[in-house]
């Protein structure tokens, strides 16, 4: 197939992560006999500093035409001045609200041989297979912003329509899984909670009857995470809530640096990303862990372009070159290997399957 791809490589590591998953992306289409064509565009910091814009036209307009969006991280020391007007992460905000995708999927999957390098006991890791459903455009990432006096006020507001059209996609993957979605919230305090729990509970039972439904707090889901991770299938929740659950999450699977999320809105077309963001402190040493921005491009090949077959392979050379024990430095202080070596290898591994499946 013919596809075009908008690669933003970002900031810190975005660039070093996102030169592995070009690799990847040609790879896979010389293997697999696609052509894909490659966009890069500015955003974050970085088109601050080139035009003063974290999303430039240009690259909002590259990835509108884009099948789908490779984004590598936003974010640095460098433009986190608390009294900045313009800053990274707005880059990315705008965005994610101007291709509309609202549905954040974050899949956490813990490796066993990396799950040993959790802090969680083993046993507590075995069969934990959730996937996280973070509603993306809107509640207090997105209301109005204000100062008033000596106050500070971040608006926190969801209609019916978004919490519905972010609970269907949940429920039909909840579906297609193991058949339980979990929503997590705070209604016992917060009125967008109650409005939430009410649609998610209408929805479930008007639409998806064989979806088992629960409801549990945001602050007793935070301890459960830790303590039963394995009794969890899709967990939906709202967008600071899913930012919160899901880096507490990245803990289960031993690193930040292997988990991958996609984007997506109602046409298909999706933003892709890791979700470790740029990392500073290791940026530019060519050390960073790419697993995660791979996976991201097997769920970009898998939601946005349909190529099942061609996802599959990546998360399996992917898995296999962690069972060899190629582990970046966030996994292993003794015998790491680096970003490109890591790339590489997960290269190496999707050739020899991707011969074997023709075989
Ligand atoms: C994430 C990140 C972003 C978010 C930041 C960089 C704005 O933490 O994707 O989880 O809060 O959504
Ligand atoms: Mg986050």
């Amino acid at each position: 197939m013919k596809a075009t791809i908008a690669l933003l490589p970002g900031d810190g590591i975005g660039p070093e992560v996102c030169a592995e998953a070009r690799k990847l992306l040609v790879a896979v289409a010389t293997r697999f006999g696609h052509q894909f064509e490659i966009s890069e565009g500015l955003i974050g910091g970085c088109a601050i500093d080139a035009c003063g814009d974290p999303l430039p036209a240009e690259t909002l307009a590259r990835c509108r035409e884009a099948d789908g969006v490779l984004l590598g991280a936003v974010g640095g020391p460098r433009w986190s001045d608390p009294n900045a007007k313009v800053r990274p992460e707005q880059g990315l905000l705008r965005l994610r609200a101007a291709l509309g995708v609202y549905a954040n999927l974050r899949p956490v999957v813990p490796h066993p041989e990396v799950a040993r390098q959790s802090p969680i006991k083993s046993k507590l890791l075995r069969n934990v297979d959730v996937l996280f459903v973070r509603e993306l455009t809107g509640g207090s990432y997105f209301g109005a912003k204000r100062r008033e006096g000596d106050a500070a006020i971040d608006e926190c507001r969801y209609t019916v329509g978004e919490i519905e059209r972010v609970t269907r996609q949940a429920a039909r993957l909840a579906r297609q899984r193991r058949g339980k979605l979990t929503h997590v919230d705070k209604a016992n305090v917060l009125e967008t909670s109650r409005l939430w729990r009410a649609t998610v509970s209408r929805i479930l039972r008007d639409e998806f009857p064989e979806v088992t439904l629960e409801h549990v707090l945001v602050d007793a889901m935070a301890m459960y995470l830790l303590t039963r991770p394995a009794s969890f299938d899709v967990i939906l929740t709202e967008n600071l809530f899913g930012d919160i659950l899901t880096d507490e999450s990245a803990v289960l699977a031993g690193s930040m640096g292997l988990l991958p999320s996609a984007s997506l809105g109602e046409d298909g077309r999706g933003l892709y990303e890791p979700i470790h963001g740029s990392a500073p402190d290791i940026a530019g040493r060519g050390i960073a862990n790419p697993y995660a921005t791979l996976l991201s491009v097997a769920m970009l090949l898998r939601h946005s372009l349909k190529l099942e077959a061609e996802a599959r392979a990546i998360e399996r050379a992917v898995r296999q070159a962690l069972d060899d024990g190629v582990w970046t430095a966030d996994l292993r202080r003794r015998g790491a290997v680096c970003t490109r070596d890591a790339g590489d290898a997960v290269l190496a591994r999707l050739t020899a399957t991707a011969e074997a499946a023709a075989a």
